[in-house]
């Protein structure tokens, strides 16, 4: 009887593999919900450290678990003195993803809990690494700035921190607050690339360590968290606004991706970069002439695609578009964006690992074999 062939969903496009509770990300009406609160509420009246207890325990925190919940945060920025060294030793080489994957398996090595699966140890090691990514992030930043490297302090936000840290002094509440909310937008989007690879690994039983190292390499790519810095490498390369219909023509003309734009389940308005948006406005009132430069492109880029590939193929604005100019804005250099995408990225994974572990089941798909099988074997003196 003749084989039915197989069916192949290519990419993964469309399939459900587990169930979530995390968050719920409506691509046909641009909706994003984080266990449940719309991204709009979140982005407006939460902070990074309160998203942080959300999505891990599934509730909003009253004030004084957020509290013990922040100072438990805090009290797991510093860094040891091994991991210093390797990101001074490393910096320098414009491979920022490569250093931050490098420095978290070094941590793994260290931490003493790593093979500890309890439920306790994971959430334990769930805060140090929301905590720790952020400090190793902006040391190698402020290594690559030639800023040497600023302890954590303690008495600061999670946001204000990161700052700090990059800088080397204390940032403004506008700079912070714009941080912090950048953030919370990063912070999840249920089975991203990235997170699925967590899964993948963490499916198998690997720890948290690791399976987030997973993720940060399914991140670095530019159809992912790549994106941001290829965007605003973009919004430079046009230039001044007057050549960014000329530009964006000539892209397309050549079939080039516009990064920034699509994405594999909003077919509208990414919300998460409506919110970013409202940002760009503070920057045009600022006297930042550069920034004011590339913000006025990327509003010129983001009209023109929305008239020519918005409404007819439902390629949009994505959460990567206008994070370039803010990032630029806050003084954090482009080779810093998809690090501080993992470092804000990294309470969604995270919540999804311990999440899956509840109902673990190995993540081992299908390929549909299209070779040749039963080859006569011919050695080698014979070929
Ligand atoms: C993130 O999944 C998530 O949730 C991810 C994320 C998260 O928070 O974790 O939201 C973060 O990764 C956002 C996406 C960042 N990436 C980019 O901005 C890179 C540019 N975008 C594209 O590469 C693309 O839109 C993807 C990869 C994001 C989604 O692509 P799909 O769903 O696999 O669709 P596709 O690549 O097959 O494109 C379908 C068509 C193609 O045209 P045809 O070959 O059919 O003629 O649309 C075209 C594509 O060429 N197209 C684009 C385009 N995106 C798709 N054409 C020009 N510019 C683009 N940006």
């Amino acid at each position: 009887m003749e084989e039915k062939p197989n069916e192949v969903h290519y990419g993964l496009e469309g399939v459900y593999f587990t169930d979530s509770k995390i968050s719920k990300v409506d691509g046909i009406n641009g909706r994003l919900y984080y266990r449940g609160y719309a991204i709009e509420d979140i982005a407006k009246y939460s902070s990074f450290e309160e998203t942080c207890y959300l999505l891990l325990y599934g509730r909003l925190p009253k004030k004084e678990e957020l509290d013990s919940f922040s100072k438990a945060m805090a009290a797991e920025r510093d860094l040891p003195d091994f991991i210093m060294d390797m990101i001074s030793k490393l910096s320098g080489r414009e491979k920022q993803m490569h250093i931050l994957s490098a420095a978290l398996s070094a941590l793994s090595a260290f931490d003493p809990e790593t093979e500890d699966q309890s439920p306790g140890a994971n959430m334990r090691k769930s805060i140090r690494l929301i905590s720790k990514l952020s400090s190793i992030v902006a040391a190698i930043g402020s290594a690559a700035l030639g800023n040497g490297y600023t302890k954590p302090s303690k008495d600061l936000s999670h946001a204000e921190n990161f700052l700090y840290m990059l800088a080397g002094k204390k940032p403004d509440a506008g700079k912070a607050r714009m941080l912090d909310k950048m953030l919370m937008l990063h912070a999840e989007h249920s089975s991203n690339a990235s997170t699925f690879a967590c899964l993948v690994s963490a499916s198998t039983l690997s720890d948290i360590y690791l399976s987030v190292v997973a993720g940060i390499s399914a991140l670095k790519g530019p159809l992912h968290g790549g994106a941001d810095e290829n965007a605003l490498a973009m919004l430079h390369e046009i230039g001044n606004p007057g050549n960014t219909e000329e530009y964006i023509e000539q892209a397309l003309a050549g079939k080039k991706k516009i990064m920034g734009f699509g994405h594999r389940v909003y077919k509208t308005y990414d919300p998460r970069a409506r919110i970013i948006k409202e940002s760009l406005m503070e920057i045009m009132n600022s006297s930042d002439e550069d920034v004011k430069n590339v913000t006025s492109i990327a509003l010129r880029a983001e009209k023109l695609m929305i008239d020519k590939l918005g409404k007819t193929h439902g390629i949009w604005p994505n959460v990567d578009f206008f994070s370039g100019p803010v990032y630029e804005y806050l003084g954090i250099p482009s080779g810093l964006f998809t690090p501080l995408f993992a470092a804000s990225r990294i309470p969604g994974w995270c919540a999804h690992i311990m999440e899956y572990w509840q109902n673990n089941k190995l993540l081992r798909p299908l390929e549909n074999y299209t070779g040749e099988i039963g080859l006569k074997f011919v050695k080698i003196e014979d070929r």
